[in-house]
């Protein structure tokens, strides 16, 4: 495994290995403090490619003001660990003086898809992390490129980017991974106290409970759904509810409050997002409601 830290040495390493005929070349951009999702991704790429590079990089410029980039956790040593063993040929580690040497003046905004869920709870973030992403497959020029469905926005966003742009590279969503009580891996885990860590299962099991509720025919309208979910999660009262929403996948458009599950076409997602004291997670479910309907 190489570790590249300018772009010079990135453009070297991905040339080299496609000179050689170890192509094609898959990426998986991470922020570090890497857990078991990332090694799926990691895992996932080295079935498809011959090379796989992964970048470790705390964007900046997809924190707000008042959110976490200073405190965001880090840990190279142990991070380098992890991509070694789940098999990543290329690890790009660039300070923000080489991903940004001067301040940018240009970025990339994905309009409609970016105004709900996290995008309205963190104005400008999607700006920059279609930003980060673009650098990023411009630099690398991957065939594939693997994100994790917890971030099923961010997939959704960076679909409609590649699309929209005729980038050349396909987006690879993975399943998301959950410790065997249900909570979504995340980086942002560790910053959760024992009894935060016990409440936040909420979110799992709420997601769980409206899904069954979905295919029984307890809940069949969104504005019922909603319902459940929030008062599954207020049962848990160190969570404070951020939004909890049913939307089309990966349209991430609203469905009526009125309108019935089983009559959506295609995929719906059910996202969350709950704060529990400093910490904000997130969570979601896709499935397809009509295929719910035929089954029962
Ligand atoms: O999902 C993340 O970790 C980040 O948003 C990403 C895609 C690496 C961009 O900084």
């Amino acid at each position: 495994m190489r570790v590249v830290r300018t772009i010079e040495q990135l453009r070297e390493a991905t040339s080299f290995m496609r000179r050689t005929g170890q192509g094609p070349v898959g990426l998986v951009p991470t922020m570090g403090y890497l857990h078991d999702g990332h090694a799926s991704l990691l895992r996932r790429a080295g079935e498809m490619c011959g090379t796989v590079v992964m970048s470790i990089f705390v964007n900046p410029i997809q924190f707000g003001p008042n959110e976490d980039y200073e405190a965001y956790p880090r840990d190279e040593q142990r991070d380098l660990e992890l991509a070694e063993r789940e098999g990543a040929d290329i690890v790009f580690i660039p300070t923000v003086e080489v991903m940004y040497p001067r301040p940018i003046r240009s970025k990339i905004t994905v309009s409609s898809l970016t105004t709900r869920l996290c995008g309205a709870s963190r104005p400008g973030h999607f700006d920059g992390v279609t930003t980060v992403v673009a650098k990023l497959f411009n630099l690398v020029q991957p065939e594939y490129a693997f994100f994790g469905l917890k971030d099923a926005q961010q997939v959704a966003v960076l679909r409609q980017m590649v699309d929209d742009l005729n980038m050349n590279v396909e987006i690879i969503p993975c399943p998301i991974v959950r410790e065997s009580d249900g909570l979504a891996l995340s980086s942002r885990n560790v910053y959760l106290s024992a009894e935060e860590r016990r409440q936040a299962l909420v979110l799992s099991r709420s997601l769980q409970e409206a899904r069954k509720a979905v295919e029984e025919g307890q809940a069949a309208t969104t504005d019922e759904v909603r319902e459940l979910l929030t008062s599954v999660i207020s049962g848990s009262p160190l969570a404070d509810i951020d939004y909890a929403e049913i939307l089309t996948f990966p349209e991430l458009e609203p469905l009526e409050g009125n309108f019935p599950l089983t009559r959506a076409e295609g995929e719906i997602i059910m996202a969350l997002a709950v704060r529990f004291g400093r910490t904000r997670l997130i969570d979601n479910i896709i499935f397809t409601p009509k295929e719910v309907a035929a089954l029962v």
